[in-house]
């Protein structure tokens, strides 16, 4: 194993699967039985989610929605998604614990960083919901500040493309796919991994950055194993 605590970044967007919005169960499935598959061979995992499949922010400020309103009702999405990823997690046998940064007691432990710890050293899969609890940040920032505090080893950046490239790939099927990039080169070429917040945080803590396919099955055991498999970003 090459990563024994990880920080797994997992888009909203991609819980979408083939809908135009909400949650894909299979999708769901998939990513839970991934999951699964790490967990079974004892990595300690930590899970963000973003909520761009119910609703996002910037978007909402965009049709004239004050910021921090269309903030907060994103940071509630990632809920729904982090409820979802524990009921599907469960109904596969992985036991799991969910934190949000919003207290909402009834239905979620609040962000307790050594209760977080405990939960993993114990082998349970700890899911961070309502991102960092505060307008203007992304859940990319949310997941770099929740792997910073967890002490991970890496941030699993999950989505639906290999990796890193010299272009949009969706746009530009000649753009370049790199293996390995440090963070100055990240900068110096421009290339967009996570928001600059959350980057920067990753940079000034040193947590490597692995983004990777997270749709092509089998694809988080072979990073966690250490295969080469996606971009990894590091000093
Ligand atoms: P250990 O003490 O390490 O065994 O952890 P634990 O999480 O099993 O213990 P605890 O008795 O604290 O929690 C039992 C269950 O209640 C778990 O499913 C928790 O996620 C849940 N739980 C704990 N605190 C809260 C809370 O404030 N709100 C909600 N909704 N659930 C909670």
């Amino acid at each position: 194993m090459k990563y024994k605590r990880i920080l797994l970044k997992l888009s909203g967007e991609a819980l979408m699967g083939k809908k135009q919005f909400g949650i894909d169960n299979d999708r769901l499935m998939q990513y839970a039985n991934e999951v699964k598959e790490i967990s079974d061979l004892g990595v300690e995992i930590g899970i963000v989610v973003g909520g761009g499949n119910i609703f996002r922010g910037v978007q909402a400020e965009q049709g004239g929605m004050d910021r921090t309103q269309g903030d907060y009702m994103g940071m509630l999405a990632t809920m729904i998604n982090s409820m979802a990823l524990q009921a599907a997690l469960e109904s596969i046998g992985v036991y799991s614990r969910l934190q949000s940064a919003i207290e909402m007691k009834e239905i979620a432990e609040p962000f307790i960083k050594r209760r977080a710890v405990r939960h993993l050293e114990k082998g349970r899969v700890v899911i961070f919901g309502s991102g960092t609890g505060n307008p203007f940040f992304t859940t990319d920032s949310a997941a770099s500040l929740r792997a910073i505090e967890i002490d991970a080893d890496v941030i699993l950046k999950g989505t639906r493309v290999n990796g890193i490239y010299s272009e949009d790939p969706e746009l530009n099927p000649d753009a370049k796919m790199y293996d390995n990039l440090t963070f100055s080169e990240v900068f110096n070429k421009d290339l967009k991994v996570m928001d600059m917040t959350a980057f920067t945080l990753c940079k000034e803590n040193n947590v490597p950055i692995i983004v990777f396919n997270m749709n092509k099955p089998g694809n988080l055991k072979k990073v966690v194993t250490g295969e080469n498999v996606g971009t990894l970003v590091e000093v």
